[in-house]
């Protein structure tokens, strides 16, 4: 429609005479504002958050209009909102999927209106990748790999290493992959036991029930791996009360950043911070732009992050994390 009435004006302004013509050129097309709908997931964590401020203020910088939905942790809902964005033509759709497997039908619908996908954050399993132009975020499984070569560092004079595993929501990138890659650097070397896994959810509340019968069923370990900050400090405040010193009894290795966690990892209680940026809005809003001028676009882009631990010097001079 808005695409429509753009060459109706167009045409007209041709047809004046050359008295009354605009003496300008006409403005270029993709000075159009652009209309990105963004689907987001739900508000679960710190990091969450973040992203959502982000993707926010990011549109507000470059002059997008941004139609914003949150599916408040239910993929039945951020389909419905991506099903709006298609009805309401939006040029470009965002999203981070909640999980990998089920997007292939509201895809499909978005590909047949010409509508371009820009995925967010976490991957989808698809048999078919023309359904999305391409991906924005972390890399996960990387992630895992840092977190496990922090933890071979600093237990390599150890003869027993009992860990726990505290994973995110069940079917979603950032849990299938971390797992993955932290298990893939610790196969094969025998001092080291995964003890017991629970998915806590991404959620503090979950993480704390998690820890509680982690440590119910395996009172003697002493690492926790926890896939993201919020259930880490659910998590501490279990060992808290149930009397370990979490860092010193328990080592932890948490995922993302928060300032929270950097602080806690000041304070000795987390040894390990292995970073996942949710600062993605300008790369969001950038590639969007780009998928609007019919520009190619690569398949995946990585964010930069880095890896904070008690190795480390200068934590306290660290730059506020804005998450
Ligand atoms: O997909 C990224 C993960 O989702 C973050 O690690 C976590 O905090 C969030 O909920």
């Amino acid at each position: 429609m808005r695409r429509g009435l753009l060459v109706v004006l167009c045409a007209a302004l041709a047809l004046l005479p050359a008295g009354c013509a605009k003496q300008e050129p006409a403005e270029p097309a993709e000075q159009d504002t652009l209309l990105l709908g963004f689907a987001q997931l739900g508000s679960e964590s710190g990091w969450r958050i973040g992203n959502t401020e982000s993707v926010k203020r990011a549109a507000e910088r470059a002059g997008v209009q941004l139609m914003f939905t949150n599916a408040q942790q239910s993929q039945e809902k951020q389909i419905k909102a991506i099903r709006s964005f298609i009805a309401y033509q939006v040029d470009v759709i965002a999203f981070p999927p909640i999980v990998e497997e089920g997007w292939d039908n509201v895809l499909s619908e978005a590909k047949a209106a010409g509508i371009p996908v820009l995925l967010v954050d976490r991957h989808i399993k698809t048999s078919d990748p023309s359904l999305y132009a391409g991906f924005i975020g972390s890399d996960f499984l990387e992630e895992g790999r840092r977190a496990a070569r922090f933890l071979l560092e600093k237990t390599k004079d150890w003869d027993d290493v009992r860990i726990v595993e505290i994973t995110g929501t069940v079917d979603s990138t950032p849990m299938v992959e971390r797992s993955r890659g932290f298990a893939e650097l610790l196969e094969g070397k025998e001092k080291y036991a995964v003890l017991g896994t629970l998915s806590g959810d991404f959620l503090r509340s979950k993480g704390k029930e998690c820890m509680r019968q982690l440590l119910k069923y395996h009172p003697d370990a002493n690492v926790l791996y926890s896939h993201n900050d919020a259930m880490t400090f659910g998590a501490i405040e279990v060992m808290e009360e149930a009397g370990y010193i979490p860092g010193k009894d328990i080592v932890i290795i948490t995922v993302d950043g928060e300032q929270e966690a950097i602080d806690l990892l000041i304070q000795g209680k987390i040894n390990c911070v292995v970073e996942c940026t949710p600062m993605l809005g300008d790369m969001v809003m950038e590639t969007a732009k780009k998928l609007k001028r019919g520009e190619q676009i690569p398949k995946k882009l990585y964010s930069q992050e880095k890896v904070f631990s008690e190795f480390d010097e200068g934590l306290k001079s660290l730059p506020p994390r804005g998450y």
